[in-house]
């Protein structure tokens, strides 16, 4: 399935279960306009209804990247950012859409992923880097911060002190510093970052689906609220997986040496 929005492009390999959708705004370094946000949230909506109508699971894995080789996102489109009055300004559905989308979404970096780039690969549950990208909050030089939470994210996924050193400095850092401070997944080389990726949600897609969901919302869990409500969230989600197919499928593998199991989320 390929379709088309004004900004986005959403390709999905039903047999595989892999989506991409492709931020397609080249002459502007892919930054990010409020129709992007939205064609964002349309691609996600898009992939839902085909999850809905399956038997089981149909989407594993959705990969974001840009078009192009110079950026994954060079931040919010600045030609369309003065006069824009606060109340029209909202990052945080997109970001919602990414966070309760059902299966694992990766952000695929190449190139610059700035401001609101940095922002929405934040929302993706993976960030996998070529090791030539920068990544950055130019945002204090226009006299802002991130308008996404991306203080608070960086904050939790690195430190309060390497967030504060971001988006104080502007600075452009190398995907190497950004995977030693845990803000990355994983940097491979510009040759090999598209093979990387592709192995990477392949298998992921091989996984029995319901538990790699059930992961990913337990990761949301823990991101949002306390040790106890985590607890009780992995108690209640363990014990519903317990009575799945695809367990009985990760048993049967486990107990029979030459038995390839398939897992189709139910
Ligand atoms: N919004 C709108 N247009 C943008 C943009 C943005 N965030 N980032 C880049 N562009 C446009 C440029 O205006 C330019 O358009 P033009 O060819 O019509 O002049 C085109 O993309 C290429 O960018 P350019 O600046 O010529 O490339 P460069 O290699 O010299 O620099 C960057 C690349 C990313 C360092 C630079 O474009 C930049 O600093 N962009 C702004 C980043 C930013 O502040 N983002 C956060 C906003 S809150």
């Amino acid at each position: 399935m390929h379709e088309e929005f004004e900004t986005v492009r959403v390709a999905f390999d039903e047999e595989q279960g892999l989506a991409t959708l492709t931020l397609n705004r080249p002459d502007s370094l892919n930054a990010m306009n409020g129709q992007m946000r939205k064609d964002i949230e349309s691609g996600l909506d898009l992939l839902t209804e085909h999850d809905e109508a399956a038997d089981g699971v149909a989407v594993r894995a959705v990969v974001i990247e840009g078009t192009g080789d110079r950026a994954f996102c060079a931040g919010a489109d600045i030609t369309g950012f003065s006069g824009v009055s606060p109340a029209a300004f909202d990052p945080h559905s997109m970001r919602d859409s990414i966070i309760e989308f059902p299966a694992p979404v990766i952000a695929k970096i190449h190139g610059y992923c700035l401001g609101g780039g940095l922002e929405l690969a934040l929302a993706c549950d993976f960030r996998i880097a070529s090791e030539s990208s920068r990544l950055g909050f130019p945002e204090v030089d226009l006299g802002l911060l991130p308008g996404a939470g991306g203080v608070q994210y960086v904050a939790r996924l690195a430190s309060p002190s390497f967030a504060k050193e971001l988006a104080m400095t502007g600075e452009h850092i190398s995907a190497e510093r950004a995977a030693s401070e845990g803000v990355l997944n994983h940097v491979y080389s510009d040759a090999n970052i598209d093979a990387e990726v592709d192995a990477f949600v392949e298998a992921l897609a091989a996984k029995p689906p319901l538990a790699i969901r059930a992961v990913k919302d337990s990761g949301n869990v823990a991101a949002e609220t306390g040790l106890h409500e985590g607890r009780k969230y992995d108690r209640r989600i363990f014990s519903t997986l317990l009575q799945t197919d695809d367990h009985e499928e990760g048993a049967r593998a486990f107990a029979e040496d030459d038995y390839e199991p398939e897992f189709h989320g139910r």
